[in-house]
């Protein structure tokens, strides 16, 4: 198990070790009662449990170790180990002085007099009314008088074998509480609901016991009998640590993104990660610091005549009514916080499904939050006047590589004057577009939802709701005029572009040698035509009539990427190449920024047909053929989920035939199964190609003759050998390749391949891990040389 790889050293804040250790002469004792006494705080007292595990004492109260203060608690620490750590105390908030003392008293009441008063909390008596009761600390942790027990009224900490069950954590700033289920602040404000229902207690071993599934540590099992205890912090966060080799690590937390806790920021203020385990609050545009301080922000004008200042990533999660709307497009939705005097701005998501919260009366719990997936901003109100500009960015950027983008690309260049042509991609008119974009999304919607409709007066309630159209044999002939106009010849078939009743262009490939009766093929199609991603071709309908099986597809228009990758062999042609009239068969050129683009999209739509989907779906056939780019170059891929319709040997004695064994991962010519690590490496592959240019298996030049050459053995030594990373790009867009812009692109994009090609598959990373290493958000190790031992005897 590789739990140890999820252990995160934690330097937490760590209570002093017992002034009287400092003092140097300590009495052990393991009983307290009334013929012992007074116990002063410096007198060198300690109360230990049989084992020694844990020790109960006047302690100075808080973290300041070396602080002379003659302040003191009365406290239980685990003693076994160095620095000694506070898990209880009696009275943390209001400490006593050198000549308190503790006392049973006659009565059989525990008495900590400080002149006067006992400051014995939570409830300040602790009576038993019989003479001959004593304190006692158990080898849990548990510190017991009579009935009376310290697990039965935690502070900040849960220890193994409490029962959590119906009691209450609060932090030490008494900001955050945890009552076994929720994580509350300032007594109201929840922020975590324990998914697994409540929390009963915390074993030896590092599991959480819940109503539910059980919460495991990352240790657990490792280390059973090491010292754990389960902490809320003053920053909000509960966490479970361990002790080993000398330190406190953190081995579970319920919030690892910290800035989702509510209340570190006040008002108006939005809380921002530092990447490690620290946070800070920072003003948005318009607003500037409160006088008031507690990290709050104020309006620096008031709004008049509102405009709406685009935050990228940024959530505030505690306005008034939260309640999620259903906008048309971006416009409804700023129309209608527009005309409310309440509304102070508004969340959007740029993922078309209309997501819109208006952020009514109050700005409270904001966080940026860059690292998610899905294109949400906050647009927030300010007035006409206003010259603040956001700076919380990086939107633009993750629109670049999702769709749809307006890109123009240049059209294969001269090479003499084009060295220094800046390829930068630059969108600035990006939302407007996205806008009319979105537009056309729900255009489409509706008219989906309209079939669905007709599906189910037509009877065929059968297929799910939102299912995929089924198509008359004759519908599809008049849409295809009789299959005239071929346009692809793939693997499952060949393809016809068509045009149906309602002006919708569409590509109908009609699928050969396929298994399975129409009950399965249905249940197929229905599976494939759930999966919506921007990155992958829709499925509109599908026709099974008369022994036919015919999938009704969106026309991709600018045909597969393997035409633009993949030029003819002879050199490029100058001369041909005048802006003023472009060859009408000559293919722009993608340049580095597309590429990136389109690698990156790939991987995501893999990674979703991977994870996201209910079923897991292999492609099975990556490659540059099954990569379709939309008008703005935007990847889509297709025939995914085609492969369930056929048989592994089928589809290896497919790939032979058609010479595409350059994409199939090794594990196809053995017997091993195949998992989805398969279309890893085949993503590798076009990645590799998607850089070079070149089709894996037809490398110019004479080193293809070379009976154990493999092109990603040979590019690793290129680039990580050779240190030359320069004589593996596209000679075709070389000269456009500028180190500065482009070294990053294209360094994540080989290194990810790298990692992709690994000839084993438990080597290559998953599909969303690919996704992320061509991001950036996650570091790449420096892959190892990819090799390949079926090659040859194939
Ligand atoms: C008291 O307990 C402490 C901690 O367990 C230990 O180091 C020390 O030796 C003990 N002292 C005596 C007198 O037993
Ligand atoms: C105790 O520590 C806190 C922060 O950890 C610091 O602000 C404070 O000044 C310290 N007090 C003393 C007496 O050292
Ligand atoms: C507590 O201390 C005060 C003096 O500071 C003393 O008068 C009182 O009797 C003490 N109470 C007990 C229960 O020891
Ligand atoms: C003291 O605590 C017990 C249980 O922890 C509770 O039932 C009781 O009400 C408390 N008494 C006071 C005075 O708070
Ligand atoms: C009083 O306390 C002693 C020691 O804790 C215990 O043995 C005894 O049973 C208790 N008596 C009553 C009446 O509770
Ligand atoms: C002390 O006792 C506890 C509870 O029985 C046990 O978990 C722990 O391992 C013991 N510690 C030592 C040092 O024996
Ligand atoms: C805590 O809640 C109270 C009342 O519910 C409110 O007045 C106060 O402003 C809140 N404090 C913070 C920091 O939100
Ligand atoms: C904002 O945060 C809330 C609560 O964490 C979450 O439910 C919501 O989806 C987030 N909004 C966006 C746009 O991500
Ligand atoms: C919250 O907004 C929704 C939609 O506008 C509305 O139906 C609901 O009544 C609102 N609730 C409150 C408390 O304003
Ligand atoms: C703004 O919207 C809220 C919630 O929908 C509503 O209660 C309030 O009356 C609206 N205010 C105006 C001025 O329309
Ligand atoms: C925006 O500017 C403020 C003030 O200069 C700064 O504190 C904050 O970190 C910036 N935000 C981002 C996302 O860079
Ligand atoms: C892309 O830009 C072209 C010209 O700049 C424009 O005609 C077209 O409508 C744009 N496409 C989209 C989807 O906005």
């Amino acid at each position: 198990m590789s739990l140890s790889l999820l252990l995160l050293p934690l330097l937490l804040a760590l209570p002093p070790p017992p002034s009287a250790a400092a003092q140097g002469q300590t009495t052990n004792i393991s009983s307290f009662s009334s013929s012992d006494g007074q116990w002063r705080p410096g007198q060198g007292q300690i109360l230990l449990s049989p084992n020694a595990t844990f020790a109960a004492g006047f302690q100075p109260p808080f973290p300041n170790a070396s602080s002379s203060s003659s302040q003191y608690t009365f406290s239980v620490w685990y003693n076994g180990i160095s620095p000694p750590t506070v898990v209880w105390s009696a009275n943390p908030d209001s400490p006593v002085d050198a000549s308190a003392y503790l006392v049973v008293t006659s009565g059989g009441r525990l008495f900590l007099n400080s002149s006067g008063v006992d400051r014995w909390g939570p409830n300040a008596t602790v009576a038993t009314g019989n003479s001959s009761a004593n304190l006692s600390l158990s080898d849990d942790g548990n510190l017991v008088f009579g009935a009376w027990e310290s697990f039965g009224v935690p502070r900040d900490t849960f220890l193994p074998n409490q029962n959590m069950s119906g009691r209450t954590l609060v932090s030490k700033n008494g900001r955050f509480s945890f009552d076994s289920a929720n994580l509350v602040f300032n007594d109201t404000e929840n922020y975590w609901t324990s998914p697994n229902g409540e929390f009963l207690n915390l074993d030896d071993s590092g599991k959480i016991n819940q109503n539910g599934q059980p919460t495991l540590s990352a240790d657990f099992g490792e280390h059973v009998s090491v010292p754990r205890r389960l902490t809320l912090g003053d920053d909000g966060n509960l966490r479970m640590c361990s002790y080993s080799q000398s330190q406190w690590t953190m081995v579970w937390q319920a919030m690892p993104e910290l800035c989702t806790i509510h209340g570190l920021c006040g008002r108006n203020s939005i809380c921002m990660s530092d990447g490690a385990e620290g946070t800070y609050c920072v003003c948005p545009p318009g607003f500037r610091s409160s006088a008031a301080g507690n990290y709050e922000c104020e309006r620096k004008v008031p709004v008049r005549s509102p405009k709406f200042l685009r935050l990228d990533f940024v959530n505030f999660t505690g306005g008034l009514n939260q309640t999620k709307l259903q906008a048309r497009n971006y416009s409804d939705c700023e129309a209608r916080c527009r005309v409310n005097s309440t509304c102070l701005g508004f969340m959007f998501n740029y993922d078309g499904t209309g997501f819109c919260v208006l952020q009514l009366g109050q700005l409270l719990y904001g966080y940026w939050s860059p690292g998610t997936t899905t294109a949400n901003a906050m647009f927030l109100k300010v007035d006409q006047s206003e010259t603040d500009t956001s700076n919380f960015t990086g939107l633009t950027s993750v629109l670049e590589t999702t769709c749809p983008v307006n890109v123009t690309l240049p059209q294969p260049p001269d090479e003499s004057n084009a060295t220094t042509r800046n390829i930068v991609i630059i969108c600035t008119l990006f939302a407007a577009e996205l806008i009319s974009g979105m537009a056309f999304f729900w255009a489409f919607l509706k008219k989906y939802i309209k079939y669905r409709n007709m599906a189910q007066t037509l009877g065929l309630e059968l297929l799910p709701a939102g299912g995929p159209k089924r198509f008359t044999l004759a519908e599809i002939k008049a849409a295809t005029k009789e299959f005239s106009d071929p346009i692809g010849r793939g693997g499952f078939g060949d393809v016809y572009k068509g045009e149906l009743n309602d002006k919708r262009v569409v590509a109908v490939k009609c699928l050969k040698n396929v298994t399975g009766g129409d009950a399965e093929f249905w249940a197929e199609v229905t599976i494939i035509a759930r999966m919506h991603h921007l990155n992958l071709v829709r499925l509109w309908g599908f026709c099974a009539e008369k022994g036919q099986r015919i999938l009704v597809y969106e026309y991709v228009p600018n045909g597969s990427l393997d035409k633009f990758l993949f030029r003819s062999s002879r050199p490029t042609e100058q001369g041909e190449t005048d802006e003023a009239a472009p060859m009408v068969d000559e293919k722009p050129m993608l340049d580095w920024g597309v590429r990136y683009r389109i690698a990156l999209g790939v991987a995501r739509a893999i990674a979703y047909l991977h994870e996201e989907c209910l079923e897991w779906v292999l492609h099975c056939d990556i490659k540059p053929e099954n990569i379709l780019l939309g008008d703005d170059f935007c990847p889509k891929i297709s025939d995914f989920g085609l492969a369930k319709l056929r048989k592994k040997e089928d589809m290896v004695s497919m790939s032979r035939i058609r010479g595409t064994r350059g994409y199939m991962a090794p594990e196809w010519a053995k017997t091993d199964q195949i998992t989805p690590k398969a279309d890893v490496y085949s993503f590798g592959m076009v990645l590799l190609e998607v850089v070079s240019g070149v089709r894996n298996f037809e490398m110019q030049g004479s080193l293809l003759d070379s009976e154990d050459w493999y092109f990603p053995g040979w590019a690793f030594d290129k680039a990580f050998k050779e240190m030359k990373v320069e004589d593996i790009l596209d000679r075709q867009i070389k000269h456009a390749y500028d180190d500065r812009v482009h070294f990053k692109l294209v360094d994540r994009m080989v290194k990810t391949a790298m990692w992709c090609l690994q000839d084993r598959p438990e080597l290559r990373p998953s599909m969303g891990k690919v996704a992320k290493m061509l991001e950036g958000t996650v570091e790449i190790m420096e892959p190892r040389k990819p090799t390949i031992f079926y090659l040859g005897d194939d």
